[in-house]
């Protein structure tokens, strides 16, 4: 097994190594390299959905994801991302088209943490459709002393789609009701023990305890400095890659700009943190 860092950040990119024949010490040596790393590729897989499973389930739990018109009809846990960007009439549909654009942690609409997320790149466009990470344990290391001692004690609100509701549309009517979850903005990851942001400027609601306009502007003061000024790997995609990033100290965005006409699908899975950990 090969392992190269692009950055000492964040990302990691294995090669040379086949995931449905790991040895215990290669398995251990991969799972703290992921925790390290933040996001893990690993390149030139080809997994049957039940092989792609039985590996993501090392890593936990899988949830079956909330917007259940794209989980696979044969297994709830396996969401096919990309399928249906057109509608019957011909018409490109925005909420599949656009889905994960725009910075965010997954399911923080969730009360359950959702630990990571893994995707297997099935068909990727000639070009566009990057994905981008950022790495909020160095946004919280960097984020400047004022702002750290105003949000150490906050906790912030999230539903899906934030306060634009984008992409609700993707829901069943009843989970468009669901009453926000609420997190800390300064969260203590279980395994590594470090520090990092969790405020998701996609998913985000308010601010608790303070004033509506006090939320948006720390939202807004946040929002730049967790995009803008943070170590960020850019993932190019390749047909049988094997990317997890963990969603407790990350955000990530899919970048677009592929043509519509061109395939780009991805199997997903949502893993969830036990109680335990
Ligand atoms: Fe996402």
């Amino acid at each position: 097994m090969k392992v190269a860092h692009p950055d000492t950040r964040i990302g990691a990119i294995a090669t040379g190594i086949d995931v449905r024949a790991l040895s215990d010490a290669d398995w251990h040596a991969l799972y703290r390299t992921w925790l390290d790393s933040i996001v893990l590729v690993i390149r030139d897989q080809t997994l049957t959905i039940e092989e792609f499973l039985a590996y993501s389930r090392r890593f936990g739990r899988l949830k079956p994801h909330r917007v259940t018109r794209t989980r696979h009809p044969d297994h709830p846990e396996l969401t096919v991302m990309g399928v249906g960007t057109r509608k019957p009439d011909g018409k490109v549909d925005r909420a599949v088209f656009e889905r994960g654009g725009g910075w965010h942690t997954d399911s923080p609409w969730d009360i359950e943490i959702c630990k990571a997320t893994q995707l297997h790149a099935i068909a990727i466009p000639s070009h566009g459709g990057d994905t981008l990470f950022a790495s909020m344990y160095d946004a919280y290391d960097t984020l400047p002393e004022r702002l750290r001692a105003r949000v150490e004690n906050l906790k912030a609100e999230h539903v899906y789609g934030g306060r634009g509701r984008r992409g609700n549309e993707l829901l069943e009517p009843d989970d468009r009701l669901r009453p926000p979850a609420v997190h800390p903005i300064v969260r203590t990851h279980e395994e590594t023990g470090r520090k990092s942001l969790y405020a998701n400027p996609y998913h985000i609601l308010r601010i608790q305890g303070v004033s509506d306009a006090e939320s948006e502007e720390l939202i807004a003061e946040l929002t730049d400095h967790m995009v803008a000024t943070t170590a960020q790997y850019r993932h190019k995609w390749q047909v049988g890659d094997i990317v997890i990033w963990d969603n407790r100290c990350a955000l990530h965005s899919a970048t677009g700009g592929y043509p519509i006409e061109e395939k780009r699908i991805h199997w997903r899975v949502t893993i969830m943190q036990d109680e335990s950990e």
